[in-house]
């Protein structure tokens, strides 16, 4: 237990429970998110797929930690209203959540979770309601993402997928920015077209796509630009390109 301020906190424990996360994919991930940042700031962000297991909790998991640790302050919601995953994966309970502040029966700081890792806090589903997108369109649901944007730097949602139920463009058009999951090989262009433009019918922007859940050799194929780019001459690639240019301007300093 720790003591904030008037209220003895219950930290609890997730490191032990994060498995084996690609930490350098996420620091990635974290970096590209961190550069659209430039136009406008984007302090809310929902996750969400076409499908069902594409990774979406996974990512807004990894994701948040990963922005934790380089010093922010993240709160991960889960508002899969449907089929809540945050207490299966980081524990907790749901008999205090998103739900339970919505209806007005709790305050954010009733719900919120502290964790062992340092600026990472996060919302579990609360009790499962019958209404999900209802009460994800109510005034009551900005209200708590406008008082939580005061007190994180970001505030990461993690939604159902947008292929089966509709509250993720009931989230993405409440969020600054919205990030699709897209399972390798998994979803059809169609599929994923669709969820795109359901997401532009409701102004949401969308800062990306994190292509998930690769096998390794597609993963060298994708993070191999050198190899990938160009016209593949040594010349032109990693090592030969940085030897060419440094021989062009000692060159031109001995000229
Ligand atoms: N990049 C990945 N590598 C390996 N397993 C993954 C990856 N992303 C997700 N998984 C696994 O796939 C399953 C579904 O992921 P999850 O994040 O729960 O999906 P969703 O939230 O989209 O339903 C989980 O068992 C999770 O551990
Ligand atoms: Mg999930």
């Amino acid at each position: 237990m720790q003591n904030r301020g008037a209220f003895m906190t219950k930290i609890i424990n997730v490191k032990d429970k994060l498995g084996n996360p690609a930490e350098e994919a996420y620091r990635v991930l974290r970096t590209n998110i961190q550069f659209c940042n430039f136009d406008s700031k984007i302090k809310t962000l929902a996750i969400t797929s076409c499908n069902p297991g594409e990774g979406k909790t996974t990512t807004a998991i990894n994701l948040s930690i990963s922005m934790a640790m380089s010093g922010m302050k993240i709160l991960l919601i889960d508002a899969d209203l449907r089929k809540p995953a945050l207490v299966k994966r980081l524990g907790g309970t749901n008999a205090v959540g998103l739900t339970n502040l919505i209806s007005g029966q709790a305050s954010l700081q009733d719900a919120i979770n502290y964790t062992d890792v340092d600026g990472f806090c996060y919302i579990t589903c609360g009790p499962t309601p019958p209404n999900p997108a209802e009460l994800l369109s109510s005034e009551r649901f900005d209200e708590i993402i406008n008082e939580a944007k005061k007190h994180f730097d970001m505030v990461i949602i993690d939604t159902p997928p947008l292929g089966s139920v509709i509250d993720c463009a009931i989230i993405s058009s409440r969020t600054d920015g919205t990030l699709i999951v897209i399972k390798s090989k998994a979803v059809d262009y169609r599929s994923a077209m669709r969820v795109k433009e359901q997401l532009e019918k409701v102004n949401a922007r969308i800062i990306g796509v994190v292509l998930n859940k690769l096998d390794r050799k597609e993963y060298r194929y994708y993070y191999s630009p050198y190899e990938y780019y160009g016209n593949g001459s040594a010349e032109n690639t990693g090592k030969g390109w940085f030897r060419k240019h440094r021989k062009q301007k000692a060159q031109k300093q001995e000229a």
